[in-house]
């Protein structure tokens, strides 16, 4: 039967549809034909994910000034889109989850009633394509076929959506393929800017009302008003992660806010570590770390699996697997730089999209920190001429490349293993100027969990010696848990339970400040030298010290060849635990349980006092932990 013919009955008769493929998914037909009918859009485009298709867009956004093509020489097949200034970030206030029971989306997330926001909603969407092309893209979340993957179709009026899609998702014919007639998450996007008859469009349509709202019974995604990002990228973090995260407790499984890295050992050892931060703690540079010569040469190496998110899935052989959902990268440009970064560098060097960065006079790409030399004039990401002594960013804070993940050099060569690769340990990570160790082994899951769910980052630059000022952001996953986080945490006991081998769980601070608020730690490809400690302890060859937190290494532990501005004075300082100071941690952790308790799981309780004992023991002990000769001797 031809897709044609089903449309029609139900009545899509007389807009004009391009669509170059069949679509057997009845299911997906109606709800394009039922949405078709509620927004009265133009036009009806299937994406096919052809590049040529790609290309048409890509023209039709520079004509329509969304877009402006860069210099072919320098950033072949790129371009440079400048949003509307009220929409450059994700919208947490606007972030909605609509389970049935407000219950169920728990105290970290805003919530109203399915019923009464889909009435809402129903009114907004109500001829708000009139004027413009509606595109239907078919995505996989994952490599096509994978067990692991998940099928959405993102509905959206914005061509931006539709080009940045086809660079973040495998997307168009060869989705609905492999679909069939089989289930897929209905994601219904629109910028809320209809056209009348011979109105002009701007370069950036949205509307100043926001929605981004997940029904996460139902399985469905409405975002209305915003053409940026995750707000408007429906796969990545409404998809992925809050309405994943659903389907994966549901299902037993893990989705989650990690980047995944691989590690190759000199003797040819692999291991697989995912690894979450909270935004802005340098998580694509972890993704893509260039490790040091001394390492380089002595045959260590680093692969990228993901940046940002995995999907989790326990293995038949008692191990956890995880896959990396997207296919490019959704990156935060400012900061990243040949120095920082160059994996990342490479990877949008060409065929990217790139969001809100400054423009150079010669038609390349500039933003804060991309060189050592400002350029001597630029045009803003406002279009404004700029000049370093102007006292404005060239760059948006929050500006981006997109750019496909198989572009960059680190890349794993099983990041598209459709079964995933197989984790070895877990690391958590916040940005906290003091109290938290550089690095330490949950001394078990359920200690891991606990550490994880009590993570955080510094909001401001808190007093060295004080945890104020600290927002927890549990497993970095605050704003993007679709239900009751202390159901999450439940379930992340419940998966410790169930695993055979599960990973190690370590805890990592790169951002611990001495007294005059100097970074102790170098970071960035330095960090390779915990990387290399923590792998070790998953295979079982490194040494540790028991600490009232967890295992932790040693000076002597770690390798340090090649690197001579860290002491081994410096070093503890790093490793330090400060027993008044973790009194107040441990009290603070109370501030988020508390708004949760009738769902915190009670091991917590319990994790807590024996933290609280364990800090307890012996002045003398404590002593020996900070200062014995041979490092920590907590046991001596
Ligand atoms: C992101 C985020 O954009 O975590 O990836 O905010
Ligand atoms: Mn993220």
């Amino acid at each position: 039967m031809h897709p044609f013919y089903v449309i029609k009955k139900f009545t899509i008769v007389g807009r004009k549809q391009c669509m170059s493929y069949e679509v057997r998914n009845l299911q997906m037909v109606k709800w394009v034909a039922e949405v078709a009918e509620l927004c009265q859009p133009e036009k009806i485009h299937w994406c096919d994910g052809s590049q040529e298709e790609y290309d048409e867009l890509c023209n039709q956004l520079v004509q329509s000034g969304t877009f402006k093509k860069l210099n072919q020489e320098k950033r072949p097949n790129s371009y440079l889109a400048c949003s509307d200034p009220g929409d450059v970030a994700r919208v947490e206030d606007r972030t909605f989850i609509c389970s049935i029971s407000k219950q169920d989306a728990g105290p970290t997330n805003n919530w109203m009633n399915p019923k009464e926001m889909k009435e809402t909603l129903t009114k907004l969407f109500k001829g708000c394509m009139k004027g413009r092309t509606m595109y239907v893209i078919p995505f996989s979340m994952g490599p096509l076929g994978s067990p692991i993957a998940k099928i959405g179709v993102e509905i959206s009026d914005s061509p931006y959506v539709a080009a940045n899609m086809r660079i973040m998702t495998r997307m168009g014919k060869a989705v609905t393929d492999v679909l069939g007639d089989g289930e897929f998450v209905p994601c219904l996007h629109s910028v809320g800017a209809p056209l009348e008859p011979g109105q002009k469009d701007v370069p950036w349509p949205c509307n100043k009302e926001k929605y981004i709202v997940h029904f996460p019974e139902e399985r469905s995604i409405w975002s209305y008003g915003s053409g940026y990002g995750g707000n408007a990228l429906l796969g990545k973090k409404c998809l992925a992660l809050r309405i994943a995260s659903k389907i994966a407790k549901d299902e037993g499984w893990l989705a989650e806010h990690m980047l995944i890295l691989g590690i190759e050992s000199p003797k040819g050892e692999k291991t697989y570590l995912g690894a979450a931060f909270p935004s802005a703690c340098g998580k694509t540079n972890l993704a893509m770390l260039v490790p040091p010569e001394s390492f380089s040469k002595s045959g260590w190496k680093i692969t990228t699996v993901g940046d940002d998110i995995a999907w989790i899935k326990p293995g038949p052989d008692g191990r956890l697997y995880a896959i990396n959902p997207e296919y490019g990268f959704f990156g935060v440009a400012p900061g990243t730089s040949a120095k920082t970064n160059p994996n990342a560098m490479a990877s949008c060097a060409g065929n990217s999209i790139f969001t809100n960065v400054a423009l150079t006079p010669d038609g390349d790409v500039w933003w804060e920190g991309m060189t050592d030399e400002k350029p001597a004039h630029l045009t803003d990401w406002q279009g404004n001429p700029w000049t370093p002594d102007c006292g404005r960013n060239a760059a948006h804070p929050n500006s981006r490349f997109t750019s496909p993940a198989g572009q960059c050099p680190s890349i794993d060569p099983e990041w598209e293993n459709p079964k995933g690769v197989p984790i070895g340990a877990f690391i958590f990570g916040g940005r906290r100027n003091d109290v938290i160790p550089l690095v330490y082994q949950s001394f078990n899951w359920n200690f891991g969990v606990y550490l994880a769910a009590t993570m955080g980052s510094e909001t401001t630059a808190a007093a060295t010696g004080t945890v104020g000022n600290v927002r927890r952001d549990p497993f970095a996953m605050l704003p993007f848990c679709g239900y009751h986080v202390a159901d999450y945490f439940a379930h992340w006991l419940q998966v410790g339970r169930t695993t055979p081998k599960p990973p190690r769980i370590f805890s990592v601070n790169w951002f611990r400040k001495d007294a005059n608020g100097k970074f102790l730690w170098p970071g960035y490809g330095e960090n390779m030298r915990i990387l290399k400690w923590i792998v070790e302890r998953v295979n079982g060859h490194a040494a540790a010290v028991e600490s009232p937190l967890g295992w932790m290494p040693r000076y002597e532990d770690l390798d340090w060849t090649g690197l001579d501005d860290v002491s081994r004075e410096q070093f503890y300082e790093l490793m330090s635990v400060d027993r008044d100071v973790w009194k107040e941690e441990i009290v603070s952790h109370e501030e988020l349980f508390v708004k949760m308790y009738d769902r915190l799981p009670k091991e917590f309780l319990h994790m807590r006092q024996l933290i609280l004992s364990s800090l307890w023991r012996s002045p003398e002990h404590w002593e020996q932990f900070h200062r014995s000769a041979q490092g920590f001797g907590f046991n001596d």
